[in-house]
Parts: structure tokens; sequence; C-alpha cells
């Protein structure tokens, strides 16, 4: 794939299309990855044009589509009840999986929470803007609610609080690269898998039910994952505000849109599009499955002494972006 976006746009051919599980399978998880990136701002010496071109359309349906298919399979029942804020309040108390902010606040080192950042850059340097497609799909109430939690995510305007910014700042504050892409090549499949849900959901009208359960529980559950990592990184030395303005933004910020996106967007949405509630509650269901399989990788990887990064492989899979 990226041998193929680097050439001007044209038919792709028939790429081999990845096997395995695709969950946890780092081509399928690139290859997904490259299809939607090229439709955001794109890389160094690729064309957006690769955004629109039919081919690398029809390969991002089929991936999408196998990905989200395997990632529905075999999913708990929903939880009882009419009241989606609720519901979704269930689904994350009933969540049983590890946490990578826990671990990292009580037993991590300097290499892993730089790990963990390097691990959330795929998706946090251009924070929201999946979403933003997805304002033209809502109507009334929820797009406000959505509409309130983007401006927020871009700063209300002031360039540097808008959150990828922040994210950036961070990353250049511990001497890392603060690229998009930068750090592409040492991703794995269950990392890439978060960032890919999000485009996925992101994508297509239908599933706009599905990306806002899944950005509900995202605000609900992200003022204590970030209290946690502001604290890891303080408890490290790491305490400049150059590093933690952006986890502590977050400790006030997702306070407000938990209760935002729980009820004026997730809650009004259902109650406005009945037929797609269930949906809302499933999509919650997938961001509980993908962030539970990467907290899983992560912890696994630094309670056995390995990196949880992939060894970078080329020098030559230079996919950063050069003008950030
Ligand atoms: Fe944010
Ligand atoms: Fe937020």
């Amino acid at each position: 794939m990226l041998d193929a976006v680097k050439r001007p746009p044209g038919v792709l051919g028939n790429p081999p299309e990845p096997a395995g599980d695709d969950l946890s399978d780092d081509d399928f998880q690139q290859a997904l990855y490259l299809c939607y990136e090229v439709g955001y701002a794109g890389f160094a010496g690729v064309s957006t044009d690769w955004a629109n071109e039919p081919s690398l359309v029809a390969l991002r349906r089929r991936l999408s589509e196998r990905f989200l298919a395997g990632l529905t399979t075999g999913l708990d029942p929903l939880p009882e009840g009419r009241d989606i804020p609720a519901r979704l309040e269930a689904m994350i108390s009933a969540d049983d999986s590890p946490s990578a902010a826990d671990y990292l606040l009580h037993h991590g080192t300097q290499d892993q929470i730089r790990e963990l950042l390097v691990h959330r850059s795929a998706y946090l340097l251009k924070e929201a803007d999946p979403h933003t497609r997805v304002v033209a799909w809502l109507r009334g109430r929820p797009k406000a609610a959505l509409v309130e939690i983007l401006a927020d995510e871009y700063g209300g305007g002031r360039v540097e609080r808008m959150h990828a910014e922040l994210y950036a700042r961070s990353l250049r504050a511990l001497g890392m690269d603060c690229r998009e892409n930068a750090y592409l090549a040492e991703l794995p499949g269950v990392t890439l898998a978060t960032a890919n849900l999000t485009s996925a959901l992101c994508d297509r009208p239908c599933w706009r039910g599905a990306l806002l359960g899944h950005l509900a529980v995202t605000e609900m559950t992200s003022s204590g994952a970030n209290r946690r990592y502001g604290a890891t990184l303080r408890r490290m030395g790491l305490g400049h505000p150059d590093v933690t303005d952006y986890f502590d933004e977050h400790v006030a910020a997702d306070a407000v849109h938990d209760v935002v996106a729980a009820h004026d967007m997730a809650g009004s949405f259902a109650r406005s599009e009945p037929d797609l509630a269930e949906s809302v509650l499933r999509g919650a269901q997938l961001l509980l499955r993908v962030e539970g399989a990467f907290a899983r990788h992560v912890i696994a990887s630094w309670a056995n002494g390995h990196s949880s990064l992939r060894a970078r492989s080329s020098p030559a899979a230079d996919t950063s972006r050069t003008d950030s």
C-alpha cells in the first residue's frame, strides 16, 4: 500500500489482501489505516487525490467491512433499559479490561509512558478530524452537542489550545517526533485498530449512531485516564506544563464533555432516531473491545519486559508529514 500510494493516483490493481486475525494483524490494520489516512491531511509525497480514487475507495470499503464484521462477532448482549446514558454507564462499569493508565501510574517507566504516547499519536495528532464529517449527518440537538465538543477539541478557535497541537507540544517537550505518522512503522495492528475503528465509523452515514456511542464512551472514560497519565508524568519528574498540558486539559474538558456526549449527543440522538438506538450501544461496545485489546497488549508486553511497539523494519518507510 505504501509503495502504491507514493505513485500518482490511479488504479490500484489487485493488492493482496492480508489474511489472519484482523484486529491484531499488523498488515491488515496498516493497509486499512493507509486507506483512511490519504483522506486526512495525507503523507509527504502522497497525493490526497488518492482519497477519491475508486479502486482505493473499493479496497477501503472491503477492508473496513471485514474489520467491522470481525469486531461485531460474539459481542455480549446489550444492557437492558431505555435510558441511553445509563446503559452506556452500565457497559463501562461491566467492562473488565485492564487499564494502561492504571498500569503506568503504579508500575510504569519513562520508556513505557513514551511508548504510550507513540501509540496514541496515530489518532491524537489529528484528534477530532474524523468526527467533523459526521456533523453533516446529524440534525438538531445531537448535532449541536457534537459541535460543542468539537469546538473544544479545536481549542475554541485558538490554535495553541487545539488538542492535536497540545499533543504535539507534549511530544516535542519530551524530545519525541511530533510529525504526523512519524511512528507509523512502529505501531502494531492492535493500536492501528483503535484509530481505524474511529475512521470507519466516521466514514459512512449509516454508522453515525455507532460513532456517537463510540465518542460518548470515549468522553465518559477520558477524564479519569488523563488524570492518571498526568500523575504518572509528574511522578517521573516530567511535570513541565508543555508535557502535561494535553492531559490536564482533558481532565477538565472531558468532565464536561462526558455529560454533553452521553445526554445531549448520544441520548438525544437515540430519542430522535430510535431505529439507531441499538447502534449507539454497539458503537460503545466496539470501542470497549478495541481499547481492551490494546490495553491487554501493552500491559502484557511491559509485564514481560518487552517493548509494546514493533521493531522498525525498514528505514525506507518514511511516512511522516514534513510540513508540521
Ligand atoms: Fe480532546
Ligand atoms: Fe473531549
